[in-house]
């Protein structure tokens, strides 16, 4: 097997107790892009997060990060990712700034200042970096977040549910955080269950329904599972949200043609 993919996953099975989560995951994610699993409460998200950064052992299968196995080289796997959860995990009495210094200490790093100045100026929080992050809002703390996440440069960085509980203005500061941190080359794995989210954000998008994913694609992959529907002279393209409920066979209208 090539270890050119960034992210390797094949035949990943997990049960918790009687219950099989995953039942044979397979997907690759490309150095330097976007990829977004998709997927509904429940779906095994979390659970396919928690196997690729080494929290968590699978019944079954292999999955390679960075081209390291994460089952017989968790230590070479824990030095190319990094993770961010769902809930920030900032201080809130220190300052963005200190903050930023601290983890940079905690990494052993040179010149901590610096990698603090130059991560605030990336993520557009320079002014607000004296600022106790008590005072910041939703979106500037999980930039920050992201920001303390990527000390050190990993390769791969892992985001679950980057902007739940994020109000929209908040949301975009952070989509445009993330593609950020791939136009410099990071390798962004992110989870969410928001169909918008991962049209905006990702290069390849991998549905993820019933232990299995179902779905794996471009946009524009993804787009041609249903035909364009016709209104009049105005072709529509399909919504991400038409093309999951189609493939999910979920119905929210309560009307189905089966
Ligand atoms: N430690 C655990 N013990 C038992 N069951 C668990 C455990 N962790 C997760 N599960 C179950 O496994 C299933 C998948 O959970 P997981 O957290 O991976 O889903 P998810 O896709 O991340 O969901 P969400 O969108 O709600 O975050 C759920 O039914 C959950 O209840
Ligand atoms: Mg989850």
């Amino acid at each position: 097997m090539t270890t050119t993919q960034a992210i390797q996953i094949a035949g990943l099975t997990k049960s918790y107790g009687d219950q099989s989560v995953l039942k044979g995951v397979d997907f690759d994610v490309a150095p330097g892009s976007i990829f977004a699993l998709l997927g509904s409460n429940g779906a095994g998200k979390t659970t396919v997060i928690r196997i690729l950064a080494t929290l968590l052992k699978a019944d079954g299968g292999t999955a390679t990060v960075n081209g390291f196995d994460v089952a017989t080289q968790p230590a070479r796997v824990r030095e190319s990712f990094s993770l961010t959860g769902q809930f920030a995990a900032v201080d809130e009495i220190l300052s963005g700034r200190e903050n930023l210094v601290l983890v940079a200490k905690l990494r052993h790093l040179k010149d901590p200042g610096t990698v603090a100045d130059d991560l605030l100026e990336r993520f557009s929080l320079t002014d607000a970096g004296a600022k106790k992050v008590a005072t910041y809002s939703g979106g500037m703390r999980r930039r920050l977040d992201i920001a303390m996440s990527l000390i050190g440069d990993p390769p791969i960085i892992f985001l679950d549910e980057p902007t739940t509980g994020l109000d929209p203005q908040a949301r975009i500061e952070v989509w445009d955080a993330v593609r950020e941190l791939a136009k410099g080359g990071t390798t962004v794995l992110l989870t969410t269950q928001y169909l918008d989210e991962a049209e905006q954000l990702a290069d390849r998008i991998a549905i993820l329904h019933q232990g299995r994913i179902i779905v794996n694609g471009t946009l524009t992959e993804l787009k041609q599972l249903l035909p364009p529907t016709k209104v009049e002279y105005v072709e529509k393209q399909p919504s991400l949200e038409e093309i999951f409920f189609a493939v999910t066979g979920t119905d929210t209208s309560g009307a189905n043609d089966a």
